[in-house]
């Protein structure tokens, strides 16, 4: 089988994880065109804006993308590529799998759970305005469509691959009415699903006690800021950012991109860990049905981390981003 999917390198260290992911596939025999395009920065120049419709169209049409990270400036020019991009093409859910790597060693074992983040609304989503010199707002809209469609996302998910529970977090006591809707919402599609546990705690409460005991959460449900530094918290407890995967899922289209950013402070050093873009790849794969594949790379990531002798820095290892690729191509297993 041929496909064509969409590719963005990004920037930071997008381009060398990019690279990294593009020749393991390779290893694997897939045949992948990739129609090569980027958004951000590195495309002000020829576009004038960061996030032109010919990026857009390149995923309409192919459905598929892999992204890597793309730097958002910070309180100037332009507003996140990121979000703009979930926002355009309607990529409603954000879904994260966390789980425990063998051999790299944390305080908690046997992780295993699913962030799973409505991607378009809430705070995250930036509708902010000055109202007076020295006083601005941002404003968090939720609504009962994209409430409905992430919470469904999160019970079929957990019915198609035998979770168990869904735990949901909210700031219901403070923000009544936004917080409100969001588990009133979830909690009628909950009563579609009576295989599946639903419990509701307050966002901090969740913070405390996956602290404590990771291991007794399954998928956690999120509004869109609380699902972003969720994401972190749970890379955290499995060895950090260099490890975890994600995917941007639409009706139309989907885009797969690892949890962690550009990381500027190590970019273009030759040293940036490639596992979290490669098992994003992976989730690609299983979306569209090779199933064998993303399962090969999956047991080539565990082999290389489980041996523990390559490893990029941080994981507390010197090999590149080089040696580290080889080293998962030399231990994918036959077709
Ligand atoms: P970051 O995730 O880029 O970096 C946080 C820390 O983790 C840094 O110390 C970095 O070196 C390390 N790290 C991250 N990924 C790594 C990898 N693959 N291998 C080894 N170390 C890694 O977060 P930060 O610094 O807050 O953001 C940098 C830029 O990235 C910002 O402009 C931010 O807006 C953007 N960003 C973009 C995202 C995206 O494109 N989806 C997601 C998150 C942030
Ligand atoms: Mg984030």
């Amino acid at each position: 089988m041929h496909y064509r999917f969409t590719l963005l390198p990004g920037d930071g260290i997008g381009p060398e994880v990019t690279a990294a992911v593009l020749e393991i596939l390779k290893a694997c025999d897939l045949h992948i065109d990739w129609e090569e395009t980027n958004a951000g920065a590195s495309i002000m120049d020829t576009y004038g804006e960061p996030l032109p419709q010919v990026v857009l169209d390149s995923i309409k049409r192919n459905r598929i993308a892999l992204k890597g990270p793309i730097t958002t400036p910070v309180g100037k020019g332009f507003t996140s590529v990121n979000v703009g991009l979930r926002k355009a093409l309607d990529l409603y859910a954000s879904h994260r799998p966390v789980r425990s790597f063998p051999g790299v060693k944390t305080p908690w074992e046997n992780v295993d759970l699913v962030v799973v983040r409505e991607n378009t609304e809430g705070l995250y989503a930036g509708l902010e305005h000055t109202v007076a010199p020295g006083v601005a707002t941002a404003l968090m809209m939720i609504s009962r469509k994209a409430s409905e469609e992430i919470a469904r996302f999160a019970f079929e998910h957990a019915r198609n691959e035998g979770r168990r529970k869904v735990t949901v977090a909210h700031k219901a006591g403070v923000t009544r009415l936004t917080n409100g809707l969001f588990c009133d919402v979830v909690r009628e599609v909950a009563a579609d699903y009576p295989f599946v546990e639903s419990e509701f705690m307050e966002m901090d409460n969740i913070c405390l006690e996956i602290g404590r005991d990771p291991s007794r959460f399954d998928i956690i449900l999120l509004e869109n800021l609380f699902g972003d530094i969720m994401s972190d918290i749970a890379a955290g407890l499995v060895g950090g950012l260099g490890l975890v995967p994600g995917a941007n899922i639409g009706y139309k289209c989907a885009v797969f991109e690892a949890v962690h950013g550009s990381a500027p402070d190590i970019a273009g050093q030759g040293k940036a860990n490639p596992i979290a873009l490669l098992l994003s790849a992976a989730m690609m794969l299983h979306y569209i049905g090779e199933r064998r594949n993303a399962q090969r790379i999956n047991t080539a990531v565990d082999t290389v981390l489980e041996a523990g002798r390559v490893r990029t820095g941080d994981l507390g290892g010197t090999a590149s981003t080089a040696e580290l690729t080889q080293a998962i191509i030399d231990a994918l297993p036959r077709r």
